[in-house]
């Protein structure tokens, strides 16, 4: 891929103007740091086995593992096999047996300003009596929990209530709508569905369960509905179906011995978009996960036992299953847990939250940063901030003027930079710094982590030593993603063929520079980044196309200060409508109504045709060119230039 290519693929976002000034870990940070020793990447990749396997020795085993690493059937990989563990008693009981049940797993904070600290032995209970009530309704080892929930303590109480009893979560981001929920649902066979009644967001509760409901009904395998009380909304319930969270939990009995999982074993889904229309269930494993989160979790943040961490994403993407929920409990760490949207009731809400319970490591993504830019530094300066010592960037490429911004403003020039890269299939961190040895470079991910090995290839499958290319992982690690659920075909077609089923083809396009530090653009294929979100241009097609007055729809991604890419459809209408602002609005209701609000089109342009190839192809080629407002390239296939002419009209009126 050439750097041409990789911008618009980045939808031409100024992460290729890189400032020069390099950032090598302050001494005081270096000194003392989790990882101090250079020595260790080397020794990482002598044996990479050997290296995993002593992070995998730190867990909690039930039965010991015979063999760190299976990789005879490429790109199946087994991990730790022999081996029996069980996620929850990883995460609570050990704590709790040490004497840590006190500790604050959580310090809990509802947008209302509601505050709690949830503790490990007050997790550890929930989560065996929550674990029993799901047995109690029948479900068992294998069976799909879905979870679509707000970010409260009862989330992570319901995902390790799954792990304990060796039940398969299936979360659902909160913000996802009703069709989404439902085909996630139905998709994975889900037996049971862990909701709330509603969330708080800028001071309103918004319904879940009741928003839900009618959609639900239709779902043959969905036996039992479970409903949180948040906001105290008093949801329809239908009787023999749904069941109230409370009187569940207090009726069920507080110990429930942790099932012996195989390290093999399903731990969750996670459905995540792809090149079609289809998400895919991503399916992590047992022991091989829990290991990869936590080494990451220690060295890349690295946990200290009085460090106060806030991982500020959401359960519902996997930086919250392993950053917010299963590293953080695994390691023993006290975390920060909010509810609500950053600027309510003031653009301050999170520096103040910050100060409040004194946070050490903060790690969020570059469109927040961005908007906090925006609303200013005066909301930053109001509040101590003195405690923080670490900051982490996920999601997406971080521009240099939000990293400097994040680095000066937030981290008051003192805390070292760790902008991660990895994905919902990757499991763990990739491809990010240490901050005790790494120099980083505004805007790069910089190397890959210890015993993880990644090149740049060519469209050929050539290494490029300095360029630009296909990302790709040529090692196994033990936090893989093991298959797609139920699609094993689906598996091996997306990430293993193009280079062959020992290379994983990331999809993404990156830059690797003269000291081997990575630099990532963007995706190579119809994969749109809005706010970190993964969004398939395919999925927002079929939900525009499934609107009575749309004949025909093309989406692409375009360059957004605030968003990283915004989603621009281009849309023929049908049946008489006429493309204006009516049908507009109505198309962005449709959307957020098929797929959630995080999907609706920033810009629309309608036209009678859009352009195409002479065998009736779209050429979104050409539809990114007429957007950036550029000249276009190669226009030879193209059929009826007249409608290129007529939709760049339009857009420069
Ligand atoms: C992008 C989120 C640049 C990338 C953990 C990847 C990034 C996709 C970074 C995965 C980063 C994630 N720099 N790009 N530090 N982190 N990405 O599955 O395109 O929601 O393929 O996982 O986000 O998104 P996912």
């Amino acid at each position: 891929m050439s750097e041409e290519q990789a911008t618009a693929a980045s939808g031409g976002i100024d992460v290729l103007l890189h400032t020069e000034r390099t950032f090598p870990p302050p001494p005081e940070f270096a000194a003392r740091a989790n990882a101090s020793d250079p020595g260790i990447y080397e020794r990482a990749a002598a044996d990479p086995e050997a290296w995993w396997g002593s992070w995998a020795e730190k867990l909690d085993w039930i039965e010991p593992f015979d063999e760190i690493l299976d990789w005879s059937n490429p790109p199946f990989a087994r991990w730790f096999t022999g081996g029996r563990l069980n996620v929850s008693a990883n995460c609570l009981d050990r704590h709790v047996a040490a004497g840590a049940g006190d500790r604050v797993a959580y310090f809990w904070e509802g947008e209302d300003g509601t505050r709690k600290e949830i503790t490990y032995g007050w997790l550890l209970e929930r989560t065996q009596r929550a674990a029993n009530a799901l047995r109690s309704l029948g479900i068992g080892k294998g069976d799909v929990v879905g979870i679509f929930m707000p970010m409260v303590p009862e989330a992570a109480v319901a995902m390790l209530a799954c792990t304990r009893i060796g039940a398969i979560h299936n979360v659902v981001f909160g913000g996802f709508s009703a069709a989404s929920v439902v085909e996630r649902m139905e998709v994975s066979g889900a037996k049971a569905l862990i909701t709330a009644d509603a969330t708080l967001r800028r001071g309103k509760p918004t319904p879940m369960k009741a928003a839900i409901d009618a959609a639900i009904g239709g779902l043959d395998s969905l036996e039992h509905v479970i409903v949180v009380d948040r906001a105290g909304t008093d949801p329809p319930m239908t009787a023999g179906r749904d069941h109230r969270w409370e009187e569940l939990i207090g009726a069920a009995d507080p110990v429930c011995e942790p099932e012996p999982m195989d390290a093999e074993d399903p731990l969750y889904i996670l459905y995540t978009s792809g090149s079609t229309a289809k998400p895919k269930g991503i399916q992590h494993t047992t022991a091989g996960y829990l290991t990869g989160i936590t080494a990451t979790h220690k060295l890349v943040f690295d946990l200290k036992d009085d460090d106060v961490y806030w991982c500020a994403a959401d359960i519902g993407w996997v930086t919250g299953h392993s950053y917010i929920v299963y590293a953080p409990l695994a390691n023993g760490a006290t975390s920060v847990m909010y509810e609500g949207a950053p600027n309510y009731p003031a653009e301050d809400r999170w520096w103040e939250i910050a100060e409040r319970y004194g946070v050490t490591i903060l790690y969020t993504a570059p469109t927040a940063i961005r908007a906090c830019m925006k609303w200013g530094d005066e909301h930053v300066d109001k509040h101590d901030l003195s405690k923080l010592r670490l900051l982490g960037s996920v999601g997406e490429p971080i521009n240099p003027r939000a990293w400097l911004w994040y680095h000066e403003r937030v981290g008051g020039g003192r805390c070292p930079i760790v902008d991660t890269w990895w994905q919902t299939e990757t499991g763990a961190i990739m491809i990010t710094p240490l901050p005790g040895l790494t120099t980083t470079k505004p805007g790069s991910a910089t190397i890959p982590f210890p015993g993880i090995e990644a090149k740049i290839l060519d469209d050929e499958g050539n290494e490029i030593a300095e360029g630009g290319g296909n990302l790709v992982l040529t090692r196994p690690w033990p936090a893989m993603a093991r298959t797609l659920y139920k699609e094993p075909e689906r598996f091996v077609e997306t990430y293993w063929k193009r280079f062959g089923p020992e290379t994983y083809q990331v999809g993404d396009a990156a830059r690797v520079d003269e000291d081997g530090y990575f630099w990532i653009v963007g995706r190579t294929d119809d994969v749109i980044n809005v706010s970190g979100h993964r969004l398939s241009t395919m999925e927002v097609e079929s939900a525009l196309v499934s609107h009575p007055n749309v004949a025909e729809a093309a989406v692409i991604g375009v360059a957004d200060e605030d968003t990283g890419q915004a989603i621009f459809a281009f849309v023929t209408p049908a049946g008489g409508a006429s493309g204006d602002g009516a049908l507009e609005a109505d198309l962005r209701d449709h959307v957020a109504a098929k797929i959630g609000k995080l999907a609706r089109p920033k810009r629309m342009a309608f036209a009678d045709d859009l352009p195409k190839t002479r065998s009736g192809k779209i050429m979104r080629r050409l539809l990114r060119d007429i957007a950036a407002g550029r000249e276009l390239g190669d226009v030879s296939t193209l059929r009826d230039p007249e409608v290129v002419k007529d939709l760049k009209r339009q857009l420069s009126a």
